[in-house]
């Protein structure tokens, strides 16, 4: 058989660029860990200052100042050496996964201008790297943060208590996997700052996490008997399944990113999401936006296309072949560049795919996916192709290339030393913005893994049912909830509540509502509030200037699917 002298050239500039990206990887490989490894305290060289298992952001401290450490950050950092750690790729990392947990436990006490750990700050996004509140103006809450931190000691524990260490899952983990998954599930259907600290609203990344966290809680609280809070955490999780498929634009097949901000909302957010929430065992299902599946794929296309325009880098780059990434296509931070860590989720969601349709021995292309698959094949059609079938050949090099194409540009703008930035120059190339940066390193050692088709624990996601049912808190429906409350108040005294959700003013104690004290000494107040959620409130008594909360724990009540309901309290 003879080859037409295109194809040929295209095989030839494929294999230039694998032995490209297979070179890269292994000089960068151990680059990358280095530079993870660097920035987690007390003993990385470049973490001066952070507590022990305090992962900073990057060592940069001016222009801009990225010491400090972020939630999200570190918890998508440690699940990459926590599944290195499990997995057996590397036995040395069980002290810092220690250092890492107990570094958490801490800071998930500290009062934050988020609130207390009961009072919503485990929401706040970040600290000082010696483990004290920043109380500077930022964009918080940012409610990723204890779902991702949730999944990464999740993992951990998972692991340790099949090896028989029940104890310390028991007594150290556990606590701190509670906290999140119950602040999780209160607290999912209230706004948030996105991944990039910018948009207030909800952001498919967020949510996409916060789904995850609870189905592999739910698995962690079977295995372990510890099953009391389980049936609420079913409960918001079919109800954020349901609320993730709403971000899908079905008219321009892309996902949304956000909810709020005024953008295309083409976004690296939704390719994280897909990477951060992959589960092998769950096919190329589309409810959970798996790498493979076909509304995924188009996303990618969508969100990649939006790129090419408009940085200088990719000039004359054919229209099917990879190009620099960054966040959103309307970035102006640093005046909007592309960024390694947004790039190398690109490389990394086609491996994931490619991982599944080795497995499976087959992929689709449906009429949702075939413009994605239409770069690589102008005319496939849409149909199921086998594993011994040319056009799932054809497909599957096409896609391993295209991927590769992207490990491929983050190769070309690597500095000499291996240092991974923040960005690269969308003009030249060039490393902007913070260097060193944690997430960066990160994201080169699971994209690599994943090349090398490493697939790591399952969480739930297979045979989901995305149905929105009615009563799950899914329609947007309420219920009127009547509050009692018994109290002598002195004169000039008022009661008052507040709360976990909106309709209580979210905890705000100058927007609180009043209760009626027609029937004094028992106030009263009828609230219309979500139906079938676990909101928690406290009752204040104000007099002027002078605010007196209730002590802590917060109330809590799960309201019913539908009718109304009448909660007597009595102050403590
Ligand atoms: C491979 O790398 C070399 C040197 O780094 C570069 O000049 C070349 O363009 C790369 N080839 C491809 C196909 O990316
Ligand atoms: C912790 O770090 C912050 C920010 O660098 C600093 O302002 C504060 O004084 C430090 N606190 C302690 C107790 O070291
Ligand atoms: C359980 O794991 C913890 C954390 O690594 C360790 O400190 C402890 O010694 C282990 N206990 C047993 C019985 O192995
Ligand atoms: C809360 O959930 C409802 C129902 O899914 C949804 O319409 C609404 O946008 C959500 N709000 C937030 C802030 O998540
Ligand atoms: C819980 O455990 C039981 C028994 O091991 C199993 O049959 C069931 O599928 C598990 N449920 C979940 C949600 O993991
Ligand atoms: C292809 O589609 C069929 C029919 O919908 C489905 O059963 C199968 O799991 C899909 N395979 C893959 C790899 O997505
Ligand atoms: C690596 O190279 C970059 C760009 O040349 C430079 O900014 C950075 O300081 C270097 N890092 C180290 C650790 O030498
Ligand atoms: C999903 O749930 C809906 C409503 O609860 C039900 O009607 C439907 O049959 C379920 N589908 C599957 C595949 O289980």
């Amino acid at each position: 058989m003879r080859l037409s002298l295109s194809y040929a050239l295209g095989l030839a500039a494929a294999a230039v660029a694998q032995t490209n990206v297979s070179s890269y990887i292994a000089t960068e490989s151990p680059i990358a860990k280095a530079g993870v490894l660097a920035n987690i305290g007390s003993s990385g060289s470049l973490s001066s200052g952070a507590k022990p298992g305090v992962v900073i952001a990057s060592p940069s401290t001016v222009n801009p100042n990225y010491l400090y450490t972020w939630t999200r950050d570190s918890s998508l950092t440690f699940k990459a050496l926590i599944d290195q750690y499990v997995n057996g790729q590397d036995d040395t990392l069980g002290p810092l996964i220690d250092d890492f947990t107990e570094a958490e436990a801490t800071l998930q006490q500290i009062d934050n201008p988020s609130g207390s750990v009961s009072t919503g700050g485990l929401g706040e996004p970040k600290f000082n790297v010696n483990e004290t509140a920043f109380t500077g103006a930022w964009g918080r809450p940012q409610r990723d943060g204890p779902a991702l931190r949730a999944t990464a000691i999740l993992t951990y524990a998972t692991h340790l208590w099949n090896s028989g260490n029940t104890t310390y899952v028991t007594n150290t983990l556990w606590p701190i996997i509670e906290l999140d998954l119950n602040y999780v599930a209160d607290n999912w259907n209230q706004s948030t700052f996105d991944l990039w600290e910018e948009v207030e609203s909800s952001s498919f990344f967020t949510t996409a996490v916060q789904h995850r966290s609870l189905r592999e809680g739910i698995i962690f609280a079977n295995l372990t008997g510890k099953t009391s809070d389980v049936s609420n955490w079913e409960t918001q999780a079919d109800s954020l399944l349901c609320f993730l498929q709403s971000y899908w634009n079905p008219t321009d097949s892309y996902i949304t990113a956000n909810t709020g901000g005024g953008r295309s909302g083409k976004d690296a957010n939704t390719v994280l999401a897909s990477i951060h929430t992959f589960d092998p065992a769950a096919g190329c299902d589309d409810a959970t936006f798996q790498p493979c599946s076909d509304k995924a794929l188009s996303n990618l296309k969508v969100y990649v296309d939006s790129f090419r325009p408009i940085y200088t880098i990719n000039d004359g780059i054919s229209s099917d072949a990879a190009v620099a990434t960054g966040r959103y296509p309307e970035d102006s931070y640093y005046n909007g560049n592309p960024w390694y860590l947004c790039t190398l989720s690109v490389a990394e969601q086609l491996y994931d795919a490619l991982i599944v349709w080795d497995a499976l021995g087959e992929l689709n292309v449906t009429s949702t996916s075939l413009a994605f698959f239409q770069q690589f094949d102008a005319s496939v059609a849409a149909g199921t192709y086998a594993s011994d079938s040319a056009e799932y050949s054809t497909l599957k090099s096409a896609v391993q290339s295209f991927a590769d194409g992207f490990v491929d540009i983050v190769a070309t703008y690597t500095p000499s030393n291996g240092s991974l930035s923040e960005q690269y120059s969308k003009a030249d190339g060039t490393p902007l913005s913070a260097y060193d940066l944690t997430w960066s390193f990160a994201s080169a050692l699971t994209a690599f893994e994943a090349r090398a088709g490493n697939k790591y624990g399952s969480w739930g996601a297979a045979g989901l049912n995305a149905t929105c049912s009615g009563g799950s808190g899914s329609g947007g429906d309420t219920v009127a909830v009547t509050f009692t409350i018994d109290y002598d108040t002195q004169y000039g005294q008022n009661l008052y509540i507040t709360g976990s959700v909106s309709a209580l003013e979210d905890w705000s104690s100058s927007n609180a509502l009043l209760l009626s004290s027609a029937d004094y000494p028992t106030w009263s107040i009828t609230v219309d509030l979500p139906a079938s959620t676990t909101i928690q409130y406290k009752y204040l008594v104000i007099d002027g200037s002078d605010v007196t909360w209730e002590s802590d724990p917060n109330n809590a009540i799960t309201t019913p699917a539908s009718g109304s309901v009448t909660q007597a309290d009595s102050w403590h």
